[in-house]
């Protein structure tokens, strides 16, 4: 039987396997992921947690094609990433979403301009009705009423829902979320990870979100804990009562 396959017989969202990563060179060289092995099925939110350092996301940007692969296997969706061209990395990053904490919105763009850069990145600004599709994404994020808004004019927690609405413009197939929810009130955070979980529930979207917000671990499916480049940890949350132990993880 091929390993890629899941028990349902689909091939997985992520498939990481055997993956090191090392920054510096000579002397100066750390190892900041040891082996690391890690499998994600399609429709999954899986929350990565770990103390400051434990390199969370130099895992989700490798993972994301948005750094270089060293040693290890990566497949997403089926592709390995591993000795990809760069052709390949391009069609695949229009496959994903990325939410960061510093949401970069560009400045002199309103809020409906600024998602439509999210349908550049997939190739699909050009759609007809990309005024519907980024609308119907600020909608999404409670931002219907806002879409001719500069950032200057909205708040923190307006602007990372802007960028949350960019990420999810152009329906990725998994999408990247490194602390979603740090700039933002609780009433935010909570729009944002339950809208990633609707899309995980509706769309069969896969979701791999760091953070330090033990507040927000309900929404996952799966916790992985990450200490000093190591997976020490990796269980289906019915398993996992939210335990002092994952908030100490975050703390
Ligand atoms: N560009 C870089 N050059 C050198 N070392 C780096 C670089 N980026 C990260 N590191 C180191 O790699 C390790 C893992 O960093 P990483 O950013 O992945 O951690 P993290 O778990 O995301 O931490 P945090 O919770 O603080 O965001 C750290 O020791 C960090 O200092
Ligand atoms: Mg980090």
């Amino acid at each position: 039987m091929n390993n890629s396959l899941s028990r349902t017989g689909s091939v997985p969202a992520i498939a990481v396997q055997g993956l090191c990563h090392d920054f510096g060179t000579g002397e100066a060289k750390v190892r900041v992921l040891h082996e690391v092995d890690l499998t994600i099925q399609r429709g999954e939110v899986v929350i990565l947690v770990g103390p400051s350092g434990s390199g969370k996301t130099t895992l989700l940007t490798l993972i994301g094609c948005l750094r270089s692969l060293q040693t290890g296997s990566v497949k997403l969706l089926g592709q390995e990433l591993n000795g990809a061209s760069p052709a390949t990395l391009i069609d695949m990053r229009r496959r994903l979403g990325f939410i960061i904490q510093a949401h970069n919105l560009h400045k002199s763009l309103t809020a409906m301009q600024n998602v439509r850069m999210g349908l550049e990145v997939h190739g699909a600004a050009g759609l007809t009705n990309w005024q519907a599709a980024c609308q119907q994404a600020l909608s999404l994020v409670n931002l219907g009423e806002r879409l001719d808004f500069l950032p200057e004019k909205l708040s923190g927690g307006q602007k990372q829902r802007v960028a949350v609405a960019r990420a999810l413009v152009g329906n990725p197939e998994i999408v990247f979320a490194d602390e979603p929810t740090a700039a933002l009130d609780r009433e935010n955070g909570r729009v944002v990870v339950e809208l990633l979980r609707d899309l995980a529930n509706q769309r069969q979207t896969t979701v791999l979100m760091v953070t330090h917000d033990h507040r927000i671990l309900d929404v996952a499916d799966r916790i992985i804990k990450m200490e000093e480049g190591h997976v020490v940890d990796d269980r289906s949350i019915d398993e996992s009562i939210i335990t002092t132990d994952l908030e100490e993880a975050n703390a």
